[in-house]
């Protein structure tokens, strides 16, 4: 069944899908880009039964004949292509869908196009193996005084700047409390090479004097190719002993091979937050409707914080982060959690954030301060030594 995407009477004309979340196409290819960026989720989506053509397409070298009006992605998936979602898994991977993170790029009549949401058109020669330099969109870099869940709770004191931070576009989970989609479901600014990235970062972080060098997003993770090679550049660009090159992820694609390569080029400070314990709540936070795909997610972040933990602890300084609200998480769960952490390690830095109305859930309370406090406690009852809570106050440290 094909199927396209139209605006509802819900919609109120907030420019998103004008602005941040473009569409490439004439006509609706199905991509369901804008459908799930749409912040009023004011996009539905139906099926469509009109009459569709066949075009002719030319993929590594073979003819195909494929439906018009449907993505490139699907176009290869048709002809036989695998495509994954997990780092070196298929024939290309497509974990966003939304085209932020420039990891399904192949080429189309001689120029790198998003395959998830370009078009297919009539007598289009693709190719899948590219040797191109990788590409993604960032925001940033921007000073700030606090870090993230994994930078070092000791050097988060005083008003100063502590770290340099870029976010990347792009994101496996469909979170409807997403903390900050407007970099999560940005397709329409420009792309940068690991390179450029690099050095920008660079030239940032002695502007503001800091060591900590920050990449979060959207989800950082998942163009392997271009978040190697940023590491491996920033690390040449930044050789002193001193630099803190911090990874701040969601933990669902880190593999236990993909956190080797990842501490090998450099990174140094990685922050890992499971969304929950239970498989329901991690499917209530994260918006990942297939069971199965939510399992592994749940579980290779879990993984990640333990295999982190007990392989690279004199290397690697960990933060594990909670997200919390009483809208989708209680006090059990929390405490549960406290005692999974504790399990790997009572010492590990645990940053509770705590969720504010955005996004889907702008009826979302935000926790109160005395909230905050109780889940410290709680999670310090599990056995806990270093717990922050982010509050509307700021951060309450250990
Ligand atoms: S999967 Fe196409 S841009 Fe992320």
């Amino acid at each position: 069944m094909r199927f396209r995407v139209i605006k509802s009477r819900s919609c109120r004309d907030c420019g998103f899908c004008s602005t941040v979340n473009i569409c490439l196409n004439a006509e609706c290819i199905g991509c369901l880009s804008c459908y799930y960026a749409c912040p009023y989720e004011a996009k539905r989506i139906i099926e469509d039964k009109s009459e569709r053509r066949y075009v002719k397409v030319l993929i590594d070298g073979v003819q195909y004949s494929v439906p018009e009006r449907i993505s490139v992605k699907e176009a290869l998936r048709l002809s036989g292509y695998n495509i994954g979602i997990f780092p070196e898994e298929g024939d290309i991977q497509a974990p966003c869908n939304l085209g932020g993170c420039w990891s399904c790029i192949v080429m189309a009549d001689g120029e790198p196009i998003r395959s998830c949401i370009t078009g297919v058109k009539e007598g289009m020669k693709i190719e899948t193996a590219t040797s191109l330099t990788p590409l993604r969109i960032v925001h940033g870099p921007e000073p700030h005084t606090v870090g993230g869940k994994a930078t070092p709770w000791t050097e988060g004191k005083g008003t100063r700047y502590i770290e340099v931070a870029i976010w990347a576009a792009g994101c496996n989970l469909r979170c409807r409390s997403c903390q900050n989609y407007s970099v999560t479901y940005d397709n329409s600014s420009e792309p940068l090479t690991p390179r450029e990235a690099a050095r920008r970062v660079t030239y940032y972080r002695r502007i503001y004097g800091v060591n900590g060098m920050a990449i979060s997003g959207g989800e950082p993770t998942l163009n392997k190719r271009w978040l190697i090679e940023y590491f491996r550049e920033l690390k040449r660009l930044n050789p002193d002993g001193k630099a803190r090159l911090h990874l701040d992820s969601n933990g669902t694609l880190l593999t236990p091979s993909y956190i080797d390569d990842l501490v090998e080029a450099g990174v140094n400070n990685m922050g890992v937050e499971p969304k929950g314990l239970r498989l329901e709540t991690f499917m209530n936070i994260s918006g990942i409707e297939d069971r199965s795909l939510a399992e592994r997610y749940l579980n290779t972040s879990w993984s990640a914080a333990k295999y982190l933990i007990d392989n690279y602890r004199d290397k690697v300084y960990v933060g594990i982060g909670i997200p919390y609200n009483s809208d989708f998480m209680s006090y059990e769960e929390l405490a549960a959690i406290g005692d999974r952490i504790a399990s790997i390690d009572p010492e590990v830095q645990v940053c509770v954030l705590d969720y504010f109305p955005t996004f889907r859930r702008r009826w979302m309370r935000r926790p109160s301060y005395n909230e905050m406090l109780r889940v410290k406690k709680i999670l310090n009852e599990a056995g806990l030594k270093c717990v922050i809570v982010q509050t509307v106050l700021g951060h309450i440290g250990p």
